[in-house]
């Protein structure tokens, strides 16, 4: 048994991290973010209840769990006050207890957002001021947290030493979670650049992000969806236009959870996912959404990319590339059957099971969760010695 988990997306964002994050916060002591800002939107529902988070991490729902944003994190005051502001009033304890912001996190300012709105529309960004922040902090010119908390009243209480206190809690043995946002192709240096976010979305960010140690990080766990979705500008090779992308767009819900942008849908790449094993070192993985592809007949998994009479075995970040070659699909026959009140793997249909086995097979890592919708309660655990 792991004594920490780092759960990370292995696609472009909005894989299901918040569900996944919610669902082993159960069992965790800590959860901490380690990048990002309010660009992230991660769904958390619990019976009738959605709570979407953007900047608090997704083990606040949890009575008794410490929340940790980072160092690499970046801040936005008011939308932080906000946020607060709406778990209150859903009768989520948020205090300085359990809440807690690195003085050294970046803070999020009236300008960079504007600069983020005027400048970066060509990336199709969530135009929250992320990227102009990261830029001010690598100019060495941004603000920090614990600077701009002198003087703000509200938010100087959650404002510590986090590097300090999450080293501490490791040495004591209390169970932490590392909390990603964004996803894999979206990594500042490992993403589709310059379709990308500023920050190292990667298990690597942990480290920077947090001032964790590696050898302290734990089991790394990818989050991928059954199939995958985009949204705002870039390549993505198995990108589906016609009524197939429309239908899982529509099953699937997938519209943004910060802008409400409609995600664009595509069948699932074995490359991208190969790719994020290993640029996180994943040891499993998660695999969610799998019951929007019930009653598909067809199922296709990119298996390679033709490009220029070639065919492209490993991913490659090469734009060009991406843009133009040709997904080369292996075909799977679907199932029917409405998975979303199955329990356990045995009870899923033979397709279904074929599925799972065959994306495992290509990402050579086990694949340790399987999701077939978005509550707490329909999570398969398939490899426990994987979790808390
Ligand atoms: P995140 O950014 O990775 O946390 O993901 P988002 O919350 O942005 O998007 C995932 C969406 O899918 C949310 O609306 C979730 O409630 C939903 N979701 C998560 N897992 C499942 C699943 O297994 N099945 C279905 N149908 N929906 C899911
Ligand atoms: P979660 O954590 C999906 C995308 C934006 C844009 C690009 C750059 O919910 O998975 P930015 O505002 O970060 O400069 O935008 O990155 N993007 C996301 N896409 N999920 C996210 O977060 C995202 N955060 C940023 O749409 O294409
Ligand atoms: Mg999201």
């Amino acid at each position: 048994m792991p004594k920490n988990i780092a759960i990370i997306g292995a696609q472009f964002g909005d894989e299901g991290k918040g569900k996944i994050i919610d669902f082993l916060a159960e069992q965790a002591d800590v959860v901490a973010r380690f990048n990002g800002g309010n660009n992230a939107g991660h769904t958390i529902i619990v019976g009738e209840e959605e709570t979407i988070l953007h900047l608090i991490p997704s083990g606040i729902l949890h009575k008794g769990t410490i929340n940790i944003i980072g160092n690499g994190v970046v801040v936005d005051p008011k939308v932080l006050q906000e946020e607060i502001d709406n778990l209150k009033s859903k009768n989520v304890k948020v205090t300085p207890d359990n809440l807690i912001i690195s003085e050294n996190a970046h803070t999020i300012l009236d300008k960079h957002i504007q600069k983020d709105k005027e400048k970066n529309k060509h990336l199709g960004t969530t135009a929250r001021g992320i990227g102009p922040t990261y830029e001010d902090k690598i100019a060495r010119s941004g603000i920090r947290v614990g600077d701009y908390a002198k003087d703000d009243s509200k938010l100087k209480p959650f404002v510590k030493n986090t590097t300090l206190m999450i080293n501490n809690l490791i040495d004591k043995n209390k169970k932490v979670l590392f909390e990603g946002a964004q996803g894999t192709l979206l990594d500042i240096d490992h993403g589709t650049y310059p379709y990308v976010t500023s920050s190292n979305t990667i298990s690597g960010g942990i480290c920077t992000g947090l001032g964790v140690g590696p050898k302290k990080v734990g089991n790394v766990i990818g989050i991928v969806k059954a199939y995958i979705t985009r949204v705002g500008s870039g390549p993505l090779p198995t990108e589906l236009k016609d009524e197939i992308g429309k239908q899982i767009q529509d099953t699937g819900k997938e519209v943004g959870a910060t802008t409400g942008r409609a995600r664009r849908c595509g069948w699932f790449d074995a490359l991208i996912g190969k790719y994020a094993v290993m640029v996180n070192g994943l040891d499993a993985v998660v695999l969610t959404k799998l019951d929007v592809l019930s009653g598909l007949e067809e199922i296709k998994i990119c298996v390679g990319y033709k490009y220029k009479d070639k065919i492209i075995k490993d991913f490659t970040t090469d734009i060009e590339v991406l843009e133009n070659c040709e997904p080369v699909y292996e075909e799977l026959s679907g199932w029917s059957e409405d998975i979303s009140k199955v329990k356990n793997f045995n009870e899923l249909p033979q397709n279904a099971k074929k599925y799972i086995k065959r994306i495992e097979e290509l990402l050579e890592v086990p694949i340790c969760i399987v999701s077939v919708g978005p509550e707490r309660n329909q999570t398969l655990t398939l490899k426990k010695e994987f979790l808390f």
